[in-house]
């Protein structure tokens, strides 16, 4: 079955199609966002105006008619609401105008199923880390299959403090991964530490980080910014990796894309003899391909949602969504 799969959760607007777990389209837009971070209803409108062309790039790209499309997915939450209802109207249209079923997906499962499913793991745990989300799950099958959060960030997600602190310092393009390029060659200086057994703050870190950045070099704090918070995130998930006698870790979201992070947990799951996992980068950040990759499943174990009850959650929480194996 090649099944369709919209995201526009946020700044991307992504259409993805895959065929039996293969993809065979992973096309997006992007809105760029300058000094004041993302104001919904202009990123709305940005994803209104490339909707379409979006959706034919990855229809051709893919090699295919829309008559061969046997199923929909779309991103339900979480997400900004004005963004979200344009990938989910995007999506009632197409699987009406195709006659055929479609899935609400969780933008959250897509990214850990995205990594799970592209590093050949089984059941590890999984560190989801992105602008609004930093959470260490694993799938539990009570009451119902679904990832259940083990551990996550008391206040935001690690991808929005380092962008914020890239805006903050002025760094050029404020992007969290503009962070990881400048912090590279920078040295150590102490910053606040704050884990609590299984979950972890960021807002405390990245004041004091930015109080620093006018007695030390742009290169010190980025670097002493990313070694704490990642090592915050890599003592949580290794705790949650012992507490679950697991031995498969994956990382995925945004800045799953940091090859740092990906050094120092890979470091840590070896020293556990655990597996570590994760995507490219073209799925760990937005993207349309693993919200049709879940959505395939979705629809192949039967659940689909009548067009007329396609709604959005802006609050979505990944621990409430079903997830199909
Ligand atoms: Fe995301």
């Amino acid at each position: 079955m090649a099944v369709i799969g919209i995201e526009s959760s946020a700044h991307t607007f992504g259409v993805g199609i895959v065929d039996n777990g293969k993809v065979l389209a992973n096309e997006k837009e992007m809105y760029r966002i300058g000094t004041t971070g993302m104001i919904p209803n202009e990123v709305a409108e940005f994803h209104v105006g490339n909707a379409g062309q979006v959706i034919k790039r990855a229809i051709l790209k893919a090699g295919l008619r829309m008559g061969d499309i046997t199923g929909v997915g779309y991103t339900r939450g979480p997400g900004m609401g004005p963004c979200l209802q344009v990938g989910q109207l995007s999506a009632k249209m197409l699987a009406k105008r195709m006659r055929v079923k479609i899935a609400p997906v969780n933008h959250g499962v897509g990214h850990i199923e995205a990594a799970r499913i592209f590093s050949g793991l089984r059941d590890p745990v999984a560190l989801y880390v992105s602008g609004g989300n930093s959470q260490i799950l694993k799938i539990s099958e009570k009451p119902f299959r679904h990832y259940r959060v083990l551990g996550e960030t008391f206040d935001i997600g690690i991808g929005n403090m380092l962008d914020s602190f890239a805006r903050e310092i002025k760094l050029n393009p404020a992007w969290g991964s503009t962070v990881d390029k400048v912090a590279k060659g920078g040295r150590y200086v102490q910053l606040p530490y704050n884990v609590k057994g299984m979950d972890f703050s960021f807002t405390g870190l990245a004041t004091k980080a930015a109080t620093l950045a006018k007695e030390h070099s742009k290169e010190d704090i980025c670097f002493s910014l990313e070694e704490t918070a990642f090592s915050m995130l890599c003592e949580t998930a290794e705790r949650a990796l012992l507490l679950t006698n697991s031995n498969e870790l994956c990382v995925c979201g945004g800045v799953a894309q940091s090859v740092r992070l990906r050094e120092m947990l890979g470091i840590m799951a070896r020293e556990h003899g655990a597996r570590f996992g994760f995507c490219a980068n073209e799925f760990n950040a937005d993207n349309g391909a693993m919200i049709a990759l879940v959505a395939e499943r979705m629809l192949r174990n039967g659940y689909s949602v009548p067009l007329a009850r396609c709604d959005i959650e802006q609050r979505y929480r990944v621990d409430s969504a079903v997830v199909f194996p």
